[in-house]
């Protein structure tokens, strides 16, 4: 049976990118195998430095993964940073692993660029990683495009670790979702926290509307017949409709006489019918943090006896005990 790991950093509640193009497929693919999912705390205080913030986002990203529907009877769901485990095998791990590999990490570059705060953090942001997927004995990662390079790199350190020291980590792979499917935010532009452009499906149904009301569109007007394949609000209604509902709303948009405000009402009233359940779980969640707690307490249960296990023969491998 394969093991599946999967982790997302504690950036607050997913937008609608994050649900359809991350959280959805990892929780089908969960039906079919046991599953370890995880908050990347420890890998967000690289870029977030406020403790409110932070505990505040942990809590939504857990409240989302469960409002969901992942099954946390049948699955693990912890927080990264009650494994204190994955730290000190990121030290192992950072005693095998080449500098240069590190410096040239896209990821990094990336980052050090944009960012003004460039801390040591980012730079063995890659290890860490690494530390969480073989910790965990996982072989089955999916992760977006952008994450590629950092599962080639956890390849690499658990390669050169067991050629060193003899076998002891599996070997993991990445897995690209389905069709690499890239949601389109209310700009057109992948969507992205970074970007200003999410639909946050958990937000309150005023806010929710604002963002639906904000997408950008071309300026023909009501009576104008118009292009389905070239406007934004139709690209995401698409993700999100029965084939039946598609093929009318085309039809509304290539006769004209309807306008680009009617087109954004029908796109939130079919999230509010496609999320109705997640978001009642989410709020239920949100004004009850203990059930979240207790279930990243039962998660980090488990998730310790593994790492445990792993941790002891990576140990003795090293002639540390
Ligand atoms: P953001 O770009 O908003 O900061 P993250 O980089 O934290 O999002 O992404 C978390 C997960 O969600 C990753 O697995 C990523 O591949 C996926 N994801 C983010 N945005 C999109 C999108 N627009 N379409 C598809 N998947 C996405
Ligand atoms: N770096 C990943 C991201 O930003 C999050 C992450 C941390 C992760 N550790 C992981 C993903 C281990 C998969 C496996 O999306």
């Amino acid at each position: 049976m394969n093991r599946v790991l999967t982790g997302i950093q504690s950036s607050g509640a997913p937008h609608l990118g994050n649900v359809l193009g991350a959280m959805l497929p990892a929780i089908e693919l969960s039906k079919k195998n046991k599953s370890f999912l995880f908050i990347a705390d420890l890998h967000s205080l690289t870029t977030i430095k406020n403790k409110d913030l932070l505990f505040k986002n942990t809590l939504e990203t857990a409240a989302a993964w469960m409002a969901c529907g992942l099954d946390t009877k049948k699955n693990i769901l912890y927080r990264q940073s009650d494994i204190p485990q994955v730290t000190e095998l990121m030290w192992y791990l950072n005693c095998v692993t080449p500098y240069p590999m590190l410096a040239n990490a896209h990821s990094f570059k990336d980052k050090s660029e944009k960012l003004s705060d460039v801390n040591a953090g980012l730079f063995t942001y890659p290890v860490l990683m690494a530390a969480d997927i073989i910790l965990y004995n996982a072989n089955i990662v999916p992760v977006g495009k952008d994450q590629v390079q950092h599962l080639e790199i956890t390849r690499d350190i658990a390669n050169k670790f067991n050629n060193i020291y003899g076998e002891t980590f599996i070997i993991p792979q990445a897995k690209l979702k389905k069709d690499n499917m890239i949601i389109p935010g209310t700009d057109g532009q992948k969507m992205s926290k970074s970007y200003g452009n999410t639909i946050d499906v958990f937000e309150d149904e005023k806010r929710l509307k604002k963002q639906i009301m904000g997408i950008v569109t071309d300026s023909k007007g009501l009576e104008d017949p118009k292009d389905p394949d070239e406007c934004n609000i139709f690209q995401i209604y698409k993700l999100l409709a029965s084939e039946a509902q598609v093929a009318e709303l085309k039809l509304r948009y290539i006769k004209g006489g309807y306008g680009y405000g009617h087109a954004k009402t029908e796109l939130y009233h079919l999230l509010l019918e496609k999320f109705k359940e997640p978001r009642q779980n989410f709020n239920k969640l949100i004004s009850n943090p203990k059930i979240i707690e207790k279930e990243l307490k039962k998660g980090a249960e488990q998730a310790n006896k593994v790492a445990n296990d792993v941790l002891e023969k990576v140990k003795s491998n090293l002639g540390l005990m």
